[in-house]
């Protein structure tokens, strides 16, 4: 059976990296796509006709990833490998608590970067039980590590990756005995798309994330029977 993964938030950033660098290792790949408008995602399609294929994805809408499932199920039949990269931010998150909080911006933040991996992992699974290597990637971020805070705002965020975290180990608790193996990541501060244009100021370009994320994602582990955030450099972060 050839590898094939999903990836979710493929249109651009870290997923959109992680999409080519999974096409140059042999992968089958479905890309969810959630910005038609941006074109590179059919662009990287049009020379990879055969290995990518992409799928309508919105994480935040049970509706559209369960179609998504189903798109996949027809085409596939399975998947190895899901990694969950979809996140948003959001300018209110600065606020701090002496300012009115954006509560609907929130809901939106929790709903895209915590709910959304589950709701994708729920319609994912049956085609996850069908394939081989049954690895679960989620992309979290140092900003949900409690043990580490030191921010005195950015409360969607870091509150929507922390619960994002505790959700990953319920799931692996529930889903490691059975044969799943799972990644939690935070890839490093990267020049994506997170504010809404592209960044500048950060460490990585998406493609140097993603060149670091690929072994961490791809590759065994000794220690597969705990579950772990590392980051880009392989250093474990509490959580
Ligand atoms: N950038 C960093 O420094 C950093 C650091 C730590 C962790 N992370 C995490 O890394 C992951 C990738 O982020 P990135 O930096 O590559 O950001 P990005 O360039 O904004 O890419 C994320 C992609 O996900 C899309 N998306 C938004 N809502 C979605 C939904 N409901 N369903 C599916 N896709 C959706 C975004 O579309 P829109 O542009 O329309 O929102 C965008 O195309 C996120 O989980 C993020 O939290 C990033």
């Amino acid at each position: 059976m050839q590898r094939t993964a999903l990836v979710t938030g493929a249109d651009r950033g870290l997923g959109l990296a992680l999409v080519e660098g999974l096409l140059d290792r042999g992968w089958r790949v479905f890309a969810g796509q959630y910005m038609a408008e941006w074109p590179a995602l059919g662009e990287l399609a049009e020379r990879h006709a055969k290995a990518l294929a992409i799928v309508p994805l919105d994480v935040g809408s049970i509706a559209s990833v369960q179609a998504a499932a189903a798109a996949v199920t027809r085409e596939a039949g399975h998947l190895d490998l899901i990694i969950s990269n979809a996140g948003v931010s959001s300018p209110a998150m600065k606020r701090p608590i002496s300012e009115a909080q954006d509560y609907e911006e929130m809901h939106r933040l929790y709903d895209v970067n915590t709910l959304g991996s589950l709701r994708v992992v729920e319609a994912f699974l049956p085609l996850m039980a069908q394939g081989e290597l049954k690895r679960l990637c989620f992309v979290s971020s140092e900003a949900g590590s409690i043990t580490t805070a030191r921010r005195t705002s950015w409360y969607s965020y870091c509150m929507s990756k922390a619960a994002l975290n505790m959700a990953v180990k319920i799931m692996f608790n529930d889903l490691h005995p059975e044969g799943y193996t799972f990644r939690l990541y935070h890839p490093g501060w990267m020049r994506t798309y997170m504010s809404g244009t592209k960044g500048t100021a950060a460490d990585l370009e998406p493609e140097e994330a993603a060149a670091k994320a690929l072994p961490i994602f791809l590759n065994a582990r000794a220690d597969e029977d705990r579950l772990v955030m590392v980051d880009y450099c392989g250093v474990e972060w509490p959580f």
